[in-house]
């Protein structure tokens, strides 16, 4: 349903998007995962025509966006990271606008228009405008207008930024019915987490550049079973690092250091409880000092550290 081709994408000197090439398949969740400023909404950007990229291309259902615009965007659906929704229009309104847009007429656009109301919730308040509604209430009628056209690609762009539990849980199921009704969704966040439940397959990005690739089984394989320690407290610079090289060569052998400063130590290793004796006591003979103690079982979260050593925080 959609295939990406060497995309490149500048913005001046600074490269946003770098080279990335994946596909994705009808009737899947594809999740685009990356930290504030990695280059997901250049990639939305460019995916639904809004951007020209720089080189590369975007296929849509077989059609090329910059060549054949058209008939790619008519299988399109987006909703974007800022909410696009008329204010002075009511929720039903807003939904008649966009199918009328794609071409939705009579029965069918007064239907289907009823039908996305009630799948996000917001049934009893049709006449309702926007701006009388909650954030969250906001997010899920930007979905539905998103989605109106039934699109058989959908783009959605952190869709659950600043929703509660409840309203999130709603774009899940949205989302869920989508795939079930056949359509590829494009799932872009930095929520590890939803990720892993909604995904059928991934792609971290980082500096624009694609960092991992695969389904959410085969990034899990690429963490083993290591855990991940995180060390808080005062550790001098290169002796803490020979201290840890030498748990190394004596023995932990599968020890990984991911980063180190002053005041962060973090590292991967097999049965991490049973060493933690023995690592603090390497890092106090080099008069290090060990405040807290933090220690996860790995998921995409922790690949994340691993591949690029830091956390991907909000
Ligand atoms: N119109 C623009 N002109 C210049 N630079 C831009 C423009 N839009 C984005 N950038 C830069 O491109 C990079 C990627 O931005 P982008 O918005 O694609 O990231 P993102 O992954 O969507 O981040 P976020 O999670 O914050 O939404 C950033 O360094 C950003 O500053
Ligand atoms: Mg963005």
């Amino acid at each position: 349903m959609l295939v990406i081709s060497n995309l490149l994408k500048q913005y001046g000197d600074l490269v946003a998007v770098d080279d990335i090439s994946l596909r994705a398949e009808k009737g899947t969740v594809f999740g685009l995962l990356g930290p504030n400023g990695a280059g997901k909404s250049t990639m939305i950007n460019c995916i639904s025509g809004l951007l020209r990229p720089t080189s590369g291309s975007v296929s849509v259902g077989g059609f090329d966006i910059v060549d054949d615009p058209t008939d790619a965007k008519k299988l399109l659906g987006v909703v974007p990271q800022e909410l696009a929704l008329y204010e002075d229009l009511s929720a039903i309104d807003n939904l008649r606008y966009w199918g009328k847009a794609y071409g939705m007429r009579g029965e069918d656009l007064a239907s289907r228009a009823k039908e996305v109301l009630g799948n996000i919730g917001l049934a009893d308040r049709s006449k309702d405008l926007p701006k009388t509604f909650s954030g969250g209430m906001k997010r899920r009628l930007n979905f539905a207008c998103g989605i109106m056209h039934r699109p058989h690609l959908i783009l959605l762009d952190e869709p659950t930024a600043g929703v509660d539990p409840q309203s999130r849980q709603r774009l899940f199921d949205m989302v869920e019915a989508e795939r079930r009704h056949g359509a590829c969704i494009l799932y872009t966040t930095h929520y590890m987490a939803e990720a892993e439940q909604l995904c059928d397959s991934l792609a971290i990005i980082d500096h624009g550049k694609l960092i991992a690739q695969g389904t959410v089984a085969e990034l899990r394989a690429k963490l083993g079973a290591r855990d991940v320690l995180q060390l808080s407290g005062a550790f001098p610079g290169d002796s803490s690092q020979q201290a840890i090289q030498k748990l190394v060569n004596n023995g932990l052998s599968d020890l990984e250091l991911i980063a180190q400063e002053e005041q962060n130590i973090t590292m991967t290793l097999s049965d991490a409880s049973q060493h933690l004796p023995a690592i603090f006591a390497a890092l106090a003979e080099v008069g290090g000092n060990v405040s807290e103690t933090s220690l996860r079982r790995p998921n995409l979260e922790t690949l994340f550290l691993l591949l690029t050593g830091k956390e991907l925080r909000e």
